[in-house]
């Protein structure tokens, strides 16, 4: 199956209204939200910037953007209206912060009409990253910064040691939500063709052990998938989703990915 995000109208309801919830979960994540305070501080955010946050979902990193001192604006754009209605909900207080449909690699915004854009893991997800980063390149004023984050998919694990059973959630789950498990490895090459010159870089891992908001998360929906693509029946899921319980209950889950932050300038 490809990844859900690139036929969002397909996503089913339920997995909707879940996915909206585990976003504000993630993003609210201590180690999430350090990562997110740890590159941002690599960005020169000028007086009154102008900032898009491309792939925004409920908005959760608009509205930390939104309250940093001296940032004068920001937009989110994201394909699927149901996050940004969330997002406009959850953004209701702050009066700088709008949300707007829009397809990433078709931007509805003038040329040099930005100071910064982020993408707050989108990138993976969409085919044809440099269509988008192109887009990002037309929008942005000379000299201003796209911040990139996203996970190196092909690290993402939760085995405690060989052919361990819960990691087929996790493959399962990384088949069908991800479009590009190896992007962020080729990355500063794509960036400096497009025209950018890559700067701050960093690997930010995310390691869950006793309160996996995370792993425990992907290792479930990774289950459903198997279910979905008729691999296994609903009761090997529940079992499947029991064990990584019984890990937690006990103290021995042990999940982990490895995320990475690049900020780069327009040249
Ligand atoms: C993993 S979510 C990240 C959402 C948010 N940045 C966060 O971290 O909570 C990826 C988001 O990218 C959006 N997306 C994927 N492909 C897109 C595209 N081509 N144009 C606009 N948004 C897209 C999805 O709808 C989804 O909201």
């Amino acid at each position: 199956m490809p990844d859900i995000y690139v036929d969002p109208d397909a996503i089913p309801d339920e997995i909707l209204d879940g996915m909206k919830e585990s976003l504000e979960r993630r993003a609210a994540t201590p180690q999430q939200a350090t990562a997110l305070q740890s590159y941002l501080g690599d960005v020169d955010f000028p007086n009154g910037a102008r900032v898009l946050d491309i792939g925004c979902g409920t908005g959760p990193q608009s509205r930390t953007i939104a309250a940093i001192p001296g940032v004068g604006e920001v937009v989110g754009v994201d394909q699927l209206e149901p996050f940004l209605e969330r997002g406009r909900e959850l953004a209701v207080d702050l009066r700088n912060v709008s949300f707007e449909q829009a397809d990433a690699r078709d931007l509805p915004f003038d040329d040099a009409s930005f100071d910064v854009v982020v993408l707050h893991t989108l990138l993976t997800h969409v085919p044809g990253p440099e269509g988008v980063l192109s887009e990002v390149h037309r929008v942005l004023k000379a000299g201003g910064s796209v911040a990139i984050y996203d996970g190196d998919f092909t690290t993402m694990s939760v085995a405690t040691g060989d052919d361990d059973p819960l990691q087929a959630c996790i493959d399962a789950f990384v088949d069908d939500n991800v479009h590009d498990r190896w992007l962020v490895r080729r990355l500063p090459g794509m960036l400096r063709e497009i025209g950018f010159d890559p700067a701050a870089t960093r690997s930010h891992g995310h390691l869950d052990t006793d309160a996996p908001v995370l792993t425990l998360g992907w290792t479930l929906r990774g289950a459903y998938y198997l279910v979905a693509a008729g691999k296994i029946d609903q009761a090997a899921a529940d079992a499947l989703g029991a064990e990584a319980h019984r890990r937690i209950d006990g103290g021995t889950f042990y999940g982990y990915m490895n995320y990475v932050s690049m900020v780069a300038r327009k040249t």
